[in-house]
C-alpha cells in the first residue's frame, strides 16, 4: 500500500505534523508515504517525495511545509468568493493514471474549504480520498479546532505583548489587524488572550463611533493606552468589507482595515493612533505544542480512515475525541463567532467592546 499525501491552500503551522503523523502510522502498517510536491498538480508532474519516518518527527517541529501547498491552478475547485468550480473530468482522469502509474492506491489530502471540494470532487470520481481539514481560521463548522489557529492566535496574542509597552510608553492608541476573512476567532481569542480592550470581528458590525467613545472613556479614566483588535474581514455597521483590488487570478484581497480604523480613531477621539498589519506572521513560525499534536493526530486518523477504507470521509475534533465526518457534510458549512456565544459574552464580562 502506498499513500500520496498533498497539501491545498495557504500554508499553515502543523502541516509538517500532519505529514508525520501520516507517514508514522502508515509504516506501522508496513505502508509506505510519498509528499506529492506543491499540491494536487505535483500528481500529474510526477513530483512525488520519498517520505522517510525516522525523519518525520524532526520536521513536525517545523513552519511551513516541506512538501508545499498550491492554492491556484487547475485544481482550485472554489474561488476567494466561495464560488465551487467543477474539476475538468479529463484533469481527474489524469491524477486516476498518474496515480496508477507511482502506484498510489490512496491519496490524504490536507486544506481548507476549497481542497476539500476538490477532494470530493475526485472521491465522487471514484478516488480513493480522505481529508484532513486546514485552517488557521478555525471557520469550519465540522471540527470543532483547526490547526494552525493555536499558533495563530500565539502569534497575535504576543503582538499585543511587545506593543502594549509601546503603547503605554507613548500614550497611544495600537490598532492589531489580523487574519479572518469571514470569521473573527482569530481577533476575539488574540484579542482575549492578549488583553486588548476593543475587537472588532465580521460576524459583530461596528461603529467607528463607538470604538472612538472607548478611547475617550479609557482617557477620562487616566488610562492612556488602548488596544484594538481587528480582523481584515471586519464591517461597520451598513458597511462593506475593506477590500484591496482583485488580483491576478480575479480574486479580492483583504487587507489594510486597519490602517483604516486606525486613522478614523485618531481623528474622532483626537488620541494619536498607531496601526500595525500581523499578515502572514500569523502563518509562520513554528507550531505550538497544541498544534503539534493535534497535526499528528489527524495525520494518525487519517490513515485509520484509509485502512477502513472509509474513503469521503474527513478527520474532525469535537470533545477531545479526533474522529471523522463525510467531506460533503464538512465543505460550504462556516463556523463564525457567534455574538450571543459564551466566547464574546466572556470578553464583554470583562469590559471588551466589540465597537456595536
Ligand atoms: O487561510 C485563510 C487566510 O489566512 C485568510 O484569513 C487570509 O485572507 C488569506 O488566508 C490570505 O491568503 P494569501 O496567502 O493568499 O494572501
Amino acid at each position: 500500500m502506498k499513500i500520496g499525501i498533498l497539501n491545498g491552500g495557504g500554508d499553515c503551522p502543523g502541516l509538517n505534523a500532519v505529514t508525520h503523523g501520516v507517514v508514522g502510522a502508515a509504516h506501522k502498517l508496513g505502508w509506505q508515504t510519498v509528499g506529492v510536491i506543491d499540491g494536487l498538480e505535483g500528481i500529474l508532474k510526477g513530483d512525488l517525495m520519498p517520505m522517510d519516518p525516522f525523519e518525520t518527527p524532526s520536521i513536525m517541529k517545523l513552519g511551513g511545509t516541506v512538501i508545499g501547498t498550491a492554492n491556484r491552478g487547475p485544481f482550485s475547485a472554489k474561488t476567494g468568493e466561495g464560488d465551487v468550480r467543477q474539476i475538468p473530468r479529463e484533469l481527474i482522469e489524469q491524477v486516476r493514471e498518474s496515480m496508477s502509474q507511482n502506484g498510489i492506491d490512496a491519496l490524504v489530502a490536507v486544506g481548507g474549504d476549497g481542497t476539500l471540494t476538490a477532494g470530493l470532487q475526485l472521491h465522487e470520481a471514484g478516488i480513493p480520498v480522505v481529508g484532513v481539514p486546514k485552517t488557521i481560521d478555525n471557520d469550519l463548522e465540522a471540527t470543532a479546532m483547526t490547526f494552525g489557529f493555536d499558533s495563530a492566535v500565539t502569534c497575535v496574542v504576543d503582538a499585543l505583548d511587545r506593543l502594549y509597552w509601546t503603547a503605554l510608553s507613548h500614550k497611544r492608541v495600537m490598532v492589531v489587524e489580523v487574519m479572518g476573512r469571514h470569521a473573527g476567532w482569530i481577533a476575539l481569542f488574540g484579542g482575549l488572550g492578549g488583553g486588548a480592550q476593543v475587537i472588532l470581528i465580521p460576524e459583530i458590525p461596528f461603529s467607528f463611533e463607538k470604538v472612538a467613545e472607548v478611547v475617550q472613556e479609557r482617557e477620562r479614566r487616566g488610562k492612556h493606552a488602548t488596544l484594538v483588535v481587528v480582523a481584515e474581514g471586519a464591517k461597520t455597521v451598513g458597511g462593506e468589507a475593506i477590500y484591496r483590488a482583485k488580483d491576478s487570478v480575479g480574486e479580492h484581497r483583504l487587507g489594510g482595515l486597519g490602517d483604516v480604523v486606525g486613522e478614523r480613531i485618531e481623528e474622532l477621539s483626537g488620541k494619536e493612533t498607531r496601526a500595525v498589519k500581523l499578515g502572514h506572521l500569523q502563518r509562520g513560525g513554528s507550531p505550538t505544542s497544541w498544534d503539534r499534536i493535534l497535526a499528528t493526530r489527524f495525520g494518525v486518523h487519517a490513515v485509520r480512515l484509509i485502512e477502513k477504507r472509509q474513503f469521503g470521509r474527513m478527520v474532525n475534533y469535537q470533545s477531545y475525541h479526533v474522529g471523522d465526518v463525510s467531506i460533503a457534510d464538512a465543505v460550504d458549512h462556516l463556523k463564525l463567532v457567534d455574538p450571543q456565544g459564551q466566547v464574546v459574552d466572556s470578553a464583554r464580562a470583562v469590559g471588551i467592546s466589540f465597537g456595536d
